[in-house]
């Protein structure tokens, strides 16, 4: 299986907004209850992109295995350095590295960009999501309970963060 990250295209955004949209069925990766359509997927890649914040996507074989982004942590000055991520995978390809493909790719051009810190809000009880930061050198920096709803029930969110420059 081989797995390349690259910048998403237009002809991805089918994929991307398949992908999103089961996350929103069907896990705590994303606390939305509405799905997407292509319109939407179409303006939110544009802006992205406009905006030079990444959209990357996995093409595994040929096929779209997953997607990543990051953009800007708040809307204010002092947080210019500060980038938050987000990443899903088709469930079709999980544990094969798929989104550690992405993640890896994320780090390497917010580094190159000149980003300070990387960080993303996870779920307390996505193990997966969890763990894969950790192999990544993300640590935990923030749990606030019962902050998110879905499913019927209250979540708790876990901030994870990475440094990615000493200045
Ligand atoms: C979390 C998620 C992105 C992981 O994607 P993936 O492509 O399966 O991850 P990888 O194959 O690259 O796995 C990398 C590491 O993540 C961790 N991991 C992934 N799936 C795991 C699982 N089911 N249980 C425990 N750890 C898991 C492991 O540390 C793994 O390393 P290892 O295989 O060497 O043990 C994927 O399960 C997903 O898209 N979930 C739904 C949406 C979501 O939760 N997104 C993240 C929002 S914060």
């Amino acid at each position: 299986m081989s797995i390349l990250v690259r910048p998403a295209y237009e002809d991805d955004l089918r994929d991307i907004m398949q992908i999103y949209n089961l996350a929103v069925l069907e896990t705590t990766g994303i606390w939305n209850d509405a799905m997407t359509d292509m319109e939407e997927r179409h303006a939110w890649w544009l802006k992205r992109v406009a905006a030079g914040y990444p959209v990357f996507v996995a093409d595994v074989d040929g096929e779209i295995g997953g997607y990543g982004v990051y953009d800007r942590f708040r809307p204010y000055d002092g947080f210019s350095r500060t980038v938050e991520h987000a990443l899903y995978t088709n469930p079709r390809y999980q544990r094969r590295g798929v989104a550690s493909a992405i993640l890896e790719a994320l780090i390497a051009k917010a580094q190159e960009d000149g980003y300070h810190v990387m960080l993303g809000g996870i779920a307390a009880e996505n193990e997966p999501s969890l763990a894969l930061h950790s192999k990544f050198g993300f640590i935990e920096t923030g749990r606030l309970p019962q902050v998110g709803h879905k499913f019927g029930r209250w979540h708790d969110l876990v901030f994870m963060q990475k440094m990615l420059s000493e200045a």
